[in-house]
């Protein structure tokens, strides 16, 4: 008999297969750009009035043949068909057999009558778009990187170290000259601190391998301000000992983390209390900056 499946049901769902086939595949190739190629457009348009001629043939041969049967037959046929679209949408899907049309099978030692009830279109129909789907699936996750975790974690690394490129081509870096202190950087300065410098240094800055920073002893003095002094020093390295390596210079540490390093270790020497441990003075006292 007819086909109960609406055009406008039809349609959709071959389009929405083909289209999350192609969207598996493009997208496992880095292609998925070329969804809205016109190409693809032009295909799907193309498709869509194929569907629909398709549907209207079918709907002819349905009521040429209508003719062919007795009146009382059309007349039941007619009736299955009533009702515009979505209300035949509807009964196709929810569709209730009454009691005395469903298929009873009578299990005859007890009584007890059990109900052959038909599986609802609904249902089947889901049962059916899984095997669709899971069939898709299966195959793309097999033969092309569609879902294939690695790939995935590959995609989303190389992704993040653009980012990480573009972010830092746009952000430049601090220098010497326009560096300062920033309370905010504080914290943030810590950590590169502990990663960094804490070996030598310890994380309160009291000294170890180093000199303790938290006092007004300098070794190294190079500029005319405290915290342009110490950029100075994390940025060329001690001239007199090679221990204290030039990370700025080197590259190993960029410049606006060594101005957030710098704000830590000057937070720690002006504002901070003093560690009670520590190295021990080195180098010559420095109160005043300014005045040097
Ligand atoms: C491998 C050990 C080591 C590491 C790591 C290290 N330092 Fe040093 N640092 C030293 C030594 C040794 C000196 C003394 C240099 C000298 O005698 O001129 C020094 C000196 C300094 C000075 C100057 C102190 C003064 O009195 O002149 C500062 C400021 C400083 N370091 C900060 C840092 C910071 C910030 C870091 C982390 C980015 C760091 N250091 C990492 C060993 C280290």
């Amino acid at each position: 008999m007819r086909s109960k499946v609406p055009s406008f049901i039809m349609i959709p769902s071959f389009l929405s297969i083909i289209i999350f086939t192609l969207y598996v595949f493009l997208v496992s190739h880095n292609h998925i750009s070329y969804l809205l190629h016109p190409i693809i457009i032009f295909f799907f348009i193309i498709t869509t009035i194929l569907l629909y001629i398709l549907e209207s043939i079918n709907s002819l041969i349905f009521y040429k043949k209508l003719q062919s049967f007795s009146e009382e037959e059309r007349k039941r046929i007619i009736k299955e068909n009533e009702g515009n679209y979505l209300y035949r949408f509807y009964r196709f899907i929810f569709y209730n057999p009454k009691y005395d049309e469903v298929k009873k099978i009578d299990h005859g030692f007890d009584g007890i009558i059990e109900l052959d009830n038909k599986l609802p279109m609904w249902w089947v129909h889901l049962f059916y778009l899984t095997i669709i789907f899971s069939a898709i699936y299966f195959f793309s996750y097999l033969f092309i990187d569609f879902s294939n975790p690695y790939k995935e974690y590959d995609i989303a690394y190389k992704n993040q170290l653009r980012e990480i490129e573009i972010f830092e081509k746009n952000t430049p870096q601090v220098t010497i000259e326009k560096a300062s202190f920033k309370e905010d950087s504080i914290n943030s300065g810590k950590v590169l601190f502990e990663e960094n410098c804490a070996t030598c240094h310890q994380l309160d800055g009291s000294g170890n391998i180093g000199p303790n920073l938290t006092d007004d002893y300098w070794i190294n003095v190079k500029e005319k301000d405290l915290f342009k002094n110490i950029f100075y020093i994390i940025w060329n390295g001690s001239e007199n000992n090679p221990t204290m390596r030039a990370f700025g210079k080197s590259g190993e540490i960029k410049g606006n983390d060594i101005e957030k390093i710098s704000s830590y270790v000057y937070f720690i020497n002006q504002k901070y209390k003093k560690p009670l441990k520590n190295k021990g003075p080195q180098g010559i006292k420095i109160t005043e900056w300014s005045k040097i």
